[in-house]
């Protein structure tokens, strides 16, 4: 088998990966970064963001604003020294992508434009049109070939980490193209392989969105932390899920019911005079029940409301939204121009994930993460829209910054356990590729999975039925053990990536359904039937979710409060 050897491995080239990695190689142009990717960088997930990020521009803003509106909008789990750190170094981030070229839109005057988003007091919301990650990729993409330092690993699945003694080594990886398996050795290690929303079927995640790096990280002993708080989007096509960005709302997109009653104003769903603008976890309840009261409308792929924006006029949309007018045009048959767009709630992100402290760091020496894989308790209960591209920049240049720090220092490995590792696991994946006695097909399961997944853990939830996930998810990962795969093949075998992405999405599923059925109260995303209240006084921590052979094993972290103490929650 082929080892390589780099001073750090990032893996995951998107958002977060390429900003961990340019920040390594700018503070030292010596140092060697491998950026390992599963599909080539420009086809990361970052890449299909709408919006926009998040950043005080304005003088009618401030830290102290954006760093209350994010407390708020977390429902009060959130780490406020993290929360504190994020908004300081936000506006610098988002400048320094315009100093490498991010076309962001502009004011009449020249001055960088931003728009409304949910839960945010003001116009804080940086955007170029509709396509904001698409051009924050792209930015970063071209930033980091600047550097020949960075060496890519484009198409290269990581199957594990190699740890020694308490720290992180390297990795194992599968060579998608050739089907050859190396092992990549790193003195630091930073995960950036996004969430796990595939996990759910109906939700706005590209494919590739399996929870590798959390699963990679939970087999190794770190604990998946808040992964009971899954995002719904208010706003996705019924069908395919396809987002259609909530800049719709900010630009002045309405929310109406079948009679065309625009609920959020006329109905009392907490939201004030925020309306269309309130934070997404009390926008989907609200549209979740607009259905149920029978006040939806039906279409061929089930009950929606619609998004109105016939108001906004053809110019407008066609500058702010252009997107948004082909997507609903090409997926829905509808010109947003002339008639309103079918919408309902779609799983969008997770605000949970692996357990990292402000730096990135795991409880693993060298192991660190950012991006939406990671949970460094930014978004606790509810992420605020526009908080997440930013989150990437902020996050990935200190994890890829303290990766350096780290790598320097860095203590030798014992050679034979990690050669012997390497070999167990090229084992465990020769065995794996075309294994024809297994009477389990992946589509199945991983049809079964996400089913148990939307009735257990969907916009709302109950004891009843999260009990009842839990259990479906521990019978198929013992059915998963009996996995049948066809294709023997070398290159390209797809079957073999898909059986290990469905082992990454059976962890991350296990430890959302244990975590959700253990919090019994209301917050944020995680709304109760039968607990309807949040209730400080049990659980105003985060939820900490370990591997274990035999079953998972839950624990509590304290959330590090500063000076908002919890309060309702109203707008
Ligand atoms: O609606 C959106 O454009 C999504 C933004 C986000 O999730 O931050």
């Amino acid at each position: 088998m082929d080892v390589v050897q780099h001073d750090i491995i990032i893996v995951g080239g998107g958002g977060a990966g390429l900003r961990a990695a340019i920040a390594a190689v700018e503070a030292d142009p010596k140092i060697s970064v491998a950026l390992v990717s599963k599909v080539y960088p420009m086809r990361s997930h970052t890449v299909s963001a709408e919006g926009g990020a998040a950043a005080v521009a304005r003088s009618d803003d401030s830290l102290e604003l954006h760093g209350y509106d994010t407390v708020k909008g977390s429902d009060f789990l959130g780490d406020q020294d993290v929360i504190q750190y994020f908004v300081e170094h936000a506006p610098k981030e988002l400048t320094r992508l315009e100093h490498w070229g991010c076309p962001w839109s502009r004011n009449e005057d020249g001055t960088v434009a931003t728009r409304a988003f949910g839960g945010m007091t003001t116009k804080r919301t940086w955007y170029a049109a509709d396509k904001v990650g698409f051009h924050m990729l792209h930015t970063l993409f071209q930033t980091s070939m600047k550097y020949d330092r960075i060496v890519r690993y484009d198409e290269h699945f990581v199957t594990k980490l190699l740890v020694d003694g308490g720290a992180v080594h390297g990795v194992v990886s599968l060579d998608i193209r050739t089907g050859a398996l190396k092992t990549i050795r790193g003195r630091a290690v930073v995960l950036c392989t996004g969430g796990a929303g595939k996990i759910f079927p109906f939700t706005t995640n590209g494919t590739i969105k399996t929870g590798d790096g959390m699963s990679l990280a939970y087999r190794e002993g770190v604990a998946l932390k808040d992964m009971e708080f899954i995002q719904y989007h208010p706003t996705g096509l019924p069908g395919t899920g396809i987002l259609i960005t909530e800049a719709t709302r900010g630009e002045g997109g309405f929310l109406r019911d079948k009679d065309g009653v625009r609920f959020l104003v006329e109905r009392d769903y907490g939201l004030g005079k925020k309306a269309e603008l309130g934070p997404r976890d009390m926008i989907s309840r609200a549209i979740h029940q607009e259905i149920k009261a029978g006040r939806g409308c039906v279409g061929p792929y089930g009950e929606y409301v619609n998004l109105d924006l016939t108001h906004l006029g053809e110019a407008k949309i066609n500058e702010r939204l252009p997107f948004v007018r082909l997507l609903s045009k090409t997926y829905v048959g509808v010109d947003p121009v002339k008639e309103p767009i079918p919408i309902r709630p779609v799983v969008h992100y997770m605000m949970g994930g692996i357990d990292v402290d402000i730096t990135g760091a795991t409880k693993i020496a060298g192991l660190y993460a950012a991006g939406e894989t990671a949970c460094a308790s930014l978004n606790g209960a509810n992420r605020l829209g526009s908080n997440s591209l930013t989150e990437c920049l902020v996050f990935g240049a200190r994890s890829g910054e303290e990766a350096l720090r780290y790598a320097k220092n860095a203590g030798s490995a014992n050679e034979a356990v990690l050669q012997e590792q390497a070999k167990t696991e090229v084992a465990r994946i020769e065995s794996l590729r075309g294994r024809k006695k297994g009477g389990e097909r992946i589509s199945v399961i991983r049809r079964e999975l996400n089913q148990a997944m939307e009735n257990g853990c969907g916009v709302y939830r109950e004891q009843k039925t999260m009990q009842t996930a839990v259990a479906e998810v521990a019978q198929l990962k013992g059915r998963f053990a009996d996995l049948g795969l066809q294709d023997e093949s070398k290159v390209f075998n797809t079957e073999l990536i898909n059986a290990l992405e469905l082992g990454n999405m059976l962890d991350c599923a296990e430890a959302v359904t244990v975590s959700s059925a253990s919090r019994k109260e209301s917050r944020g995303a995680h709304a109760c039937a039968d607990y309807p209240n949040r209730d400080d006084q049990n659980y105003l921590y985060h939820t900490l979710c370990y591997f274990g052979a035999a079953g998972p094993r839950l624990d509590k972290k304290a959330v590090t409060l500063g000076k908002w103490q919890p309060e309702e929650r109203k707008y």
